[in-house]
C-alpha cells in the first residue's frame, strides 16, 4: 500500500476518522511474507508541504535565475524589523546570561510583558503564569492542539483556512470539520452554520479574525454571538489573534476571549510578534490559556524544543514593551496597497474579490476562469491556473486548494507598491485572453 493510502486507511487524511490511531502507529506492514516497517510513519507522511512556503520558494528560485517574478505568495511584511528591537537583540547576544538555557516556557520578564501587552491591546486579563513563549505562532498552534485533542475529537474550522491548522489538528489525532464559506458572505460563518457542523464529538472551535487567507474580520456583535454559542455548548475556543493590529477602514478587532467572559477558562489565545513588528524570521510567538493547559503545553515544549532562543526573546521583549508606532506605519502602507489591489483585481474579467478588512491578503474568486482556454491550455483547477500564471506572466499566487477552497487565489499585498501594480497588471493582461 502506498503511504498516502495507508494514511487514508488509518484516518490521517481529511474525510476519514482517526479512530485507529494507536493501531496505525504501531502496525508492522507485511509484504509478501516479509515483515517490513515503512521508512516514514504514516502519521508524518500524511503531512503535506506548506503550500504557501512552496510557492514562495519557487518564486524566489525563479528570481535567483534572473526571472522577473513578482511574488504574491509571502505571508510576511516587506519592512525590516524596527531598529530598537534589533538593538535589544544585539545587547542580549553580548550578555552571558543569555548564552545558557533558560526556563523552557519563556523568560519570566517576557511572559510578564506579554501578559501586560495583552491587557493593553485586547483587554484580556492574563497573568504571566498563563503565558507560554513558543518558537513562533506556529509552535503555539501545534502545542495548543496537541494539548487539547484526543483521537477523534472534532475541531470546527472555517474554510478557507490557513494551511497549518489541518496539519496540526491531524498530528494531534483530531478530526477537522470544515465549515465552508465563500465570497457571498465575505468568507464569514455565523452561528447557524457553525451549529450545523457541531456534533457530540466537537471539542474545539477555531476562531480566526482577522483571517488568513481571506482578510475577513468579524464584527463585535458576530464575535459575541459566536462566543456565547460556543460557551453554551461547552466548547473550547482556540483563537488566533496574530493579525490583531492589522485591520482597516471601519473594521475593528475584537478578542473573543475578552468579549465573551462566559467562555471562562476554555479559551486559548495564540499570538506572536511576526506580523505586528515585522519579525517573521525571529520566531517568537506565544500561547495564553488556563494554567493546566499552559503547564501541560510547557511540559511538551520542555522535551521538544526547550526555551526559544534568548536573543530572539529579548528582541520580542523590546517589541511588546514598546509602542505600536511601527505597526501603525505598516498599516497605512498596507491599507493603501489593499485598496489598489482590490480595485485592480476586480477590473480583471472573471475575477471577483470581496474587500478584505484585515491581515494583508486578498482572496479573489477565479472560478469563472477555470476550464477556459488560455495560451493554448485549459486549466481545470485554480492550482493549474496558478501554475500557468507563474510560467506565462511570472507572477506567483497561492491557489485556493492550499486553503481548503479550490477556485480562489490568495494574494499577499505585503509587497512594494510598484511591484503590486506591475504584478496585478500582468495578471490582467494574461487573464483577459481567457476564452
Ligand atoms: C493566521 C496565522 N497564525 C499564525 C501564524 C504563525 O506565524 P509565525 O509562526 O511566523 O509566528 C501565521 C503566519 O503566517 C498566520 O498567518
Amino acid at each position: 500500500m502506498r503511504r498516502k493510502d495507508q494514511a487514508k486507511a488509518y484516518g490521517y487524511l481529511p474525510g476519514t476518522s482517526n479512530q485507529n490511531l494507536i493501531a496505525q502507529v504501531t502496525r508492522t506492514w507485511d509484504h509478501g511474507g516479509m515483515s517490513t516497517r515503512s521508512r516514514i510513519s504514516a502519521r508524518i507522511s500524511a503531512i503535506s508541504e506548506s503550500a504557501t512556503l512552496a510557492v514562495d520558494a519557487k518564486a524566489k528560485a525563479m528570481k535567483a535565475a534572473d526571472r522577473a517574478v513578482i511574488g504574491f505568495g509571502a505571508g510576511e511584511p516587506d519592512f525590516p524589523t524596527p531598529g530598537y528591537i534589533v538593538e535589544a537583540a544585539i545587547e542580549a547576544a553580548r550578555d552571558p546570561r543569555f548564552h545558557k538555557y533558560t526556563p523552557a516556557g519563556g523568560l519570566p520578564e517576557l511572559k510578564q510583558a506579554i501578559a501586560a501587552k495583552t491587557r493593553r491591546d485586547s483587554g484580556y486579563q492574563a497573568e504571566a503564569s498563563q503565558v507560554l513563549v513558543t518558537n513562533g505562532g506556529k509552535q503555539a498552534v501545534y502545542q495548543a492542539f496537541a494539548t487539547l485533542l484526543d483521537p477523534g475529537d472534532e475541531v470546527l474550522v472555517v474554510a478557507p483556512y490557513w494551511t497549518t491548522y489541518p496539519e496540526a489538528i491531524k498530528l494531534a489525532g483530531g478530526v477537522q470539520v470544515d465549515v465552508v464559506t465563500d465570497e457571498s458572505t465575505g468568507y464569514l460563518a455565523g452561528v447557524e452554520q457553525l451549529e450545523a457542523a457541531r456534533t457530540d464529538r466537537t471539542k474545539v472551535l477555531l476562531f480566526v479574525s482577522p483571517s488568513n487567507p481571506t482578510g475577513a474580520v468579524h464584527s463585535r456583535e458576530e464575535t459575541v454571538a459566536i462566543g456565547r454559542w460556543a460557551a453554551e455548548h461547552g466548547l473550547w475556543v482556540v483563537t488566533d489573534e496574530i493579525y490583531e493590529h492589522l485591520v482597516y477602514g471601519g473594521a475593528e478587532f475584537t478578542s473573543i476571549a475578552t468579549a465573551v467572559p462566559e467562555l471562562g477558562d476554555r479559551v486559548v489565545i495564540l499570538n506572536g510578534v511576526a506580523k505586528t513588528y515585522s519579525m517573521t524570521g525571529w520566531r517568537v510567538g506565544w500561547l495564553i490559556g488556563p494554567s493546566d493547559v499552559v503547564k501541560a503545553a510547557t511540559n511538551l515544549q520542555s522535551h521538544a524544543t526547550s526555551n526559544v532562543s534568548n536573543v530572539a526573546q529579548m528582541a520580542a521583549l523590546a517589541a511588546v514593551s514598546g509602542d505600536l508606532s511601527a505597526v501603525a506605519e505598516m498599516r497605512t502602507a498596507f491599507d493603501r496597497r489593499r485598496q489598489t489591489m482590490v480595485r485592480m483585481l476586480n477590473e480583471i474579467p472573471g475575477v471577483f474579490c470581496p474587500e478584505p478588512k484585515g491581515a494583508f491578503y486578498a482572496y479573489p474568486s477565479v472560478k469563472e476562469l477555470i476550464g477556459k482556454e488560455l495560451r493554448g491550455r485549459r486549466p481545470r483547477s485554480s492550482a493549474e491556473l496558478a501554475e500557468l500564471i507563474l510560467e506565462e506572466a511570472e507572477v506567483a499566487v497561492v491557489p485556493g486548494e492550499a486553503f481548503g477552497t479550490p477556485g480562489y487565489f490568495r494574494l499577499s499585498y505585503a509587497l512594494g507598491d510598484d511591484d503590486l501594480v506591475e504584478g496585478v497588471s500582468r495578471l490582467n493582461k494574461l487573464l483577459s485572453d481567457a476564452r
